[in-house]
């Protein structure tokens, strides 16, 4: 079929052509953000799920909600070489900028603007566009202890005041949350805690791999009480049928009932691989036909190819060899969860001598622990990419 009308976006944080079985999640966000502007308790919230689930989408979609809800809304993505303080304030003055109005000027959003002044001054970071465009000076004795878990608080507390001071409430909204250190993670948690405490208009929306969850516990045990934490997992079958099928039979084609049931078998629902399916399906269809089992499977090799050499391909070149064994024995034990004493035996070695590994690979975002003692990757079919990566396994580490 013609490739220039192909509806199909596999790509991350790409907007898939019907964003399918998400309605209950968007319509919870959009009321927790109206309660939490007509200063109702609502909680904070972080979405949990695997690599390709589609949660940038709807970050992307609730930022979007919170925007028009009138929020002062800003979207950044954590990584490991950024400091949380770096990612906040070129948007932070973004926002206090908007909130300052020279002809009707607010104490509280000038006092905003001197504590994010004194934060940026101990935080050294070399941004001087900001220091100088900021245009007043800092707030002594605000912020500027150089601890994070006592200076964020202090921050975003002054920026939803001066918010409040404006009428309007701010969404900081986080992807990739799971990069930030146990440090910044607690000084975040700290700070809701304190806003929710004082009812100021701040809500804090995050996303990332389930590995935030034991990151969250750590920083501070109640974390657990001051965030509802949505799992966003694949698609049920109605679903995944409807993200395939919606976006064709606007262009007047169908996929047979046996090709979507294929293509279920194969992606098990995970919105990334259907939208990767769909995409070489509709390639290799007749031009005028409908898209058959046939197309399904020709599709299944492509579709694995371009996996292979790219979303799959783009975290295994990131790993040292000995995380690649660690992977591959995993992989070994097959689909799913699995114990870590396993994976040792796997190994010839005890899950003690492989803790290090073990660590830098949750850190990484390639597997995390479902349960105690258990391991999982973070990227759904990595293991079978593992074992066509690497056809034979070896026991020695
Ligand atoms: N509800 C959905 N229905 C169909 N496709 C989706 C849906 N959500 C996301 N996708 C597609 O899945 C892929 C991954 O989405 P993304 O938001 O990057 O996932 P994540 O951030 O969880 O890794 C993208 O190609 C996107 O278009
Ligand atoms: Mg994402």
């Amino acid at each position: 079929m013609d490739n220039l009308k192909n509806p199909f976006a596999p790509s991350a944080g790409s907007q898939p052509p019907e964003l399918a079985g998400r309605m209950e999640i968007l319509d919870r966000s959009r009321i927790v953000l109206g309660r939490f502007k007509i200063n109702k308790p609502e909680k904070s919230f972080l979405l949990v799920g695997l690599r390709g689930v589609g949660k940038t989408v709807l970050l992307n979609k609730i930022d979007e909600q919170a925007k028009n809800e009138n929020f002062k809304s800003i979207l950044v993505e954590a990584h490991s070489e950024k400091s949380l303080g770096a990612l906040l304030i070129p948007q932070l003055r973004q926002i206090l900028y908007s909130l300052d109005n020279s002809k009707n000027i607010n104490q509280k959003v000038k006092r905003a603007l001197r504590v994010l002044k004194s934060f940026i001054g101990v935080l050294k970071l070399k941004m001087h566009d900001i220091e100088i465009s900021l245009g007043v000076d800092p707030e002594l004795g605000a912020a500027d202890s150089g601890d994070l878990e006592a200076d964020l608080p202090v921050l975003l507390e002054a920026v939803a005041e001066a918010a409040q001071a404006r009428e309007t409430a701010v969404a900081i909204i986080i992807d990739e949350i799971q990069y930030l250190s146990e440090k910044e993670f607690s000084a975040l948690i700290m700070a809701i805690h304190r806003i929710s405490q004082k009812q100021l208009p701040l809500i804090l929306v995050g996303a990332g791999l389930p590995q935030l969850l034991g990151l969250a516990g750590r920083s501070k045990s109640y974390s657990e009480r001051l965030f509802d934490y949505p799992k966003i997992g694949p698609l049920n079958k109605n679903d995944a049928i409807t993200a395939l099928q919606e976006p064709v039979k606007e262009q007047g084609v169908y996929f047979t009932q046996e090709a979507l049931e294929e293509i279920m078998v194969k992606t098990k629902g995970y919105p990334y691989f259907i939208q990767e399916w769909g995409y070489h399906a509709w390639n290799i269809a007749q031009e005028g036909a409908l898209i058959n089992l046939e197309d399904v499977k020709k599709a299944t090799e492509s579709s694995l190819k371009r996996l292979d050499e790219s979303f799959f391909r783009v975290r295994f070149d990131r790993l040292t060899p000995y995380e690649k064994k660690y992977l591959r024995a995993l992989a070994e034990l097959g689909t799913g969860n699995h114990k870590t004493g396993d994976i040792s035996n796997k190994l010839n070695t005890t899950p003690n001598k492989l803790s290090l590994v073990r660590n830098n690979l949750i850190k990484k975002g390639m597997i995390y622990s479902p349960s105690y003692g258990e391991i999982e990757f973070t990227v759904p079919l990595f293991d079978e990419f593992m074992r066509r990566e690497i056809p034979v396994f070896d026991e020695i580490i």
